[in-house]
């Protein structure tokens, strides 16, 4: 039998290593899954209700209010503003979320996670 050039092996087992080694979350379902509180619509997304698509405006997707300093006179000299799912409906299974973070003169902001999402 002949033998397999061993240059094909390398690439071979280069490729299934790429094949192997690619990860990532599930794609979404849809493009957007605008969050509502109210259970009519019969779509659960990411612990959320879907708003019918066909009612979605441009201001589930706007929140005003990024341009406003946070008061920083507390215990840790700053303050979040945290422009999540329950601020912005149009965020709803995107996997982001917005902060703007207002800082006193050696404010901290203490240690903190953000599991399974990305945060601006
Ligand atoms: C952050 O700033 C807002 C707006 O001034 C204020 O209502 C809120 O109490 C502040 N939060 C803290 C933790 O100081």
């Amino acid at each position: 039998m002949r033998s397999v050039p061993k240059y094909l092996v390398t690439v071979l087992l280069f490729a299934l290593a790429c094949f192997l080694a690619s990860a990532s979350d599930p794609s979404p379902l849809q493009d957007f899954c605008v969050a509502i509180n109210n259970p009519t619509s019969a779509v659960f997304v990411n612990g959320k209700f879907c708003m019918d698509p066909k009612v979605v405006t441009a201001n589930d997707f706007f929140f005003p209010g990024l341009q406003i300093p946070g008061n920083t006179a507390n215990r840790l000299g700053s303050n979040v503003t945290l422009v999540n799912v329950d601020k912005l409906p149009g965020l709803n299974t995107l996997g982001i979320s917005l902060a703007r973070i207002d800082f006193a003169p050696y404010g901290l902001n203490p240690p903190h996670t953000h599991p399974r999402g990305t945060e601006i």
